[in-house]
């Protein structure tokens, strides 16, 4: 008996295998290509995202018996907003993704009309082109004969988990849960619920919206014509940082992880309470169980950590890959003086600034790419202790992600935020969190306590070193994220 999870993240799709003794037994993955049809915008084609899903799922299933599959689990990268036809399911324009920022004008208009305090109270959010709201509006604004056929119901929205449902499903199902839905600016976070005050406001059909579903139980069927022949129930479903606080087993009011992907994103289960916060943190839904219990969270959410790395390997070209990043560093003591900011898609938590834009500052002669890279890993520490700041109570900081394998990384994290940081074994828990959803709505688990059980410590990183130094570098890095502010006038 095993489990199917599918992580669609922001730059690709990875399939896995889960056992029912919860350990990853095969793994599949596919990147998809970004797409910058302008600074500050960010697109995917979501033909592009299915046809990587088929590919991770197929890679996987040749690993193992998928015979032996009960259930499938979906995470996804949250608030990127998708369009589909509902009869031929194909998407009439490319999706925008949550790190598109073109919806600061949106945004800015809606706050000077006085609409932040009502949106706050209602999403637990904020106006900022982060979430999905704006990015309809947008599209109602400017691309009125694609929108037209949104209001007549031909096509339908969602985020990237009730797309992939509906292609696997040949749109049988159009559904999203409570993780996904509270990102998007048009769910009444206490009611639980899509707003019709909140449609209204952002312009977009309540009947355009799918149907919010219980985190886990029986979801949908999968179309073995559509999806790698299989036919089994879709049992789970999150949005892949609510997955991950899941698969953390962070199931007790205070549990905190955070995880390294394209951003990084430090989550707190604050159980039946939405925990308000006005130092820039967010409330959220964390899940919902088939009988009606929502469980909330409060998040951090920095936008560019993993994708800083990446943009070392793509844009710089200085790295070869993400892995070789901790080797490069380890060759200086420290970066010479130089502090990069990756506010490549603007600032997202605590500072929420979507003009701010990236920044490296304190170069010399001297400077070389070892100081760069060194200068991004400890930009990703900082980021997060900027957060951490913020955030109540964490006694220690449980990672995962792919940087979580770095070493080095985990340490400068433990140095600066003066925490011990406690490394799983595994690291993918992401997807983990969504194949334990679909294991627990199917009866491959029968309780969260038992889910608590596989987890295992690889590593803990304890802070060591001069507390002191931590502190002189942190205030060189807050001066020099002050300095990335306002950049952008678009
Ligand atoms: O909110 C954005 C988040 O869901 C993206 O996650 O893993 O693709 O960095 P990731």
């Amino acid at each position: 008996m095993s489990i199917l999870a599918i992580d669609a993240g922001t730059t690709g799709v990875t399939a896995v295998v889960v056992s029912d003794r919860g350990e990853i037994v095969a793994k599949g993955y596919q990147e998809f290509a970004q797409h910058f049809p302008r600074s500050g915008w960010v697109e995917h084609a979501p033909e592009e995202i299915w046809q990587a899903t088929l590919e991770a799922t197929r890679e996987v299933l040749g690993k193992i018996d998928p015979t032996s599959l009960t259930a499938v689990g979906i995470t996804n990268q949250r608030e990127t907003v998708v369009l589909w036809d509902r009869e031929t399911l194909g998407s009439p324009r490319r999706a925008i993704v949550w790190q598109d920022r073109r919806t600061a004008d949106i945004c800015s208009r809606l706050r000077d009309a006085g609409h932040e305090k009502r949106v706050t109270e209602l999403t637990g959010l904020r106006l900022d082109p982060y979430f999905s709201g704006t990015k309809l509006t947008w599209l109602k604004e400017n691309e009125p004969h694609t929108w037209a056929l949104v209001e007549a119901g031909r096509y339908a929205v969602g985020t990237v988990d009730s797309y992939l449902i509906a292609r696997m499903t040949r749109g049988t199902w159009h559904v999203t849960d409570v993780s996904n839905a509270s990102r998007t600016l048009l769910f009444d976070l206490e009611a639980g619920d899509w707003s019709d005050e909140l449609c209204d406001l952002f312009g977009v059909p309540g009947d355009a919206l799918p149907q919010v579903v219980p985190s886990w139980g029986e979801i949908a069927i999968t179309d073995p014509r559509s999806f790698a022949d299989l036919s089994l129930p879709i049992a789970g479903i999150a949005g892949d940082q609510q997955s991950a606080l899941f698969g953390q087993t962070c199931f007790d009011e205070g549990d905190s992880k955070c995880t390294y992907g394209t951003g990084s994103f430090i989550l707190t289960n604050t159980g039946s309470n939405v925990v308000r916060n006005d130092a820039g943190l967010l409330a959220t839904a964390a899940w919902r169980s088939p009988e009606g219990e929502l469980t909330y969270a409060l998040e951090g959410a920095i936008f560019v950590t993993g994708a800083a790395v990446q943009w070392l390997r793509d844009g710089l070209q200085i790295v070869g890959s993400a892995a070789e990043t901790a080797a490069i560093a380890a060759t200086v003591r420290d970066t010479d003086g130089v502090v990069f900011v990756p506010a490549l898609t603007g600032l997202g938590a605590p500072h929420w600034d979507p003009h701010a834009r990236g920044l490296i500052i304190g170069l010399s002669r001297g400077t070389t790419r070892a100081h760069l890279v060194r200068a991004t890993l400890e930009a990703i520490a900082f980021e997060v202790r900027d957060v951490l700041e913020t955030m109540p109570e964490v006694a220690s900081l449980k990672v995962d992600g792919g940087a979580a394998a770095n070493d080095l990384l985990c340490q400068v994290q433990a140095d600066q935020v003066g925490l011990p940081v406690e490394r799983p074994r595994i690291v993918e828990t992401t997807a983990l969190g969504a194949a334990f959803l679909a294991g627990l709505g199917t009866g491959a688990w029968s309780s969260t306590e038992q889910l608590r059980e596989t987890w295992a410590l690889d590593r803990r990183f304890d802070p060591v070193g001069d507390r002191g130094a931590a502190d002189a570098a942190y205030s060189r890095w807050k001066d020099a994220v002050e300095r990335s502010k306002g950049w952008a006038s678009d």
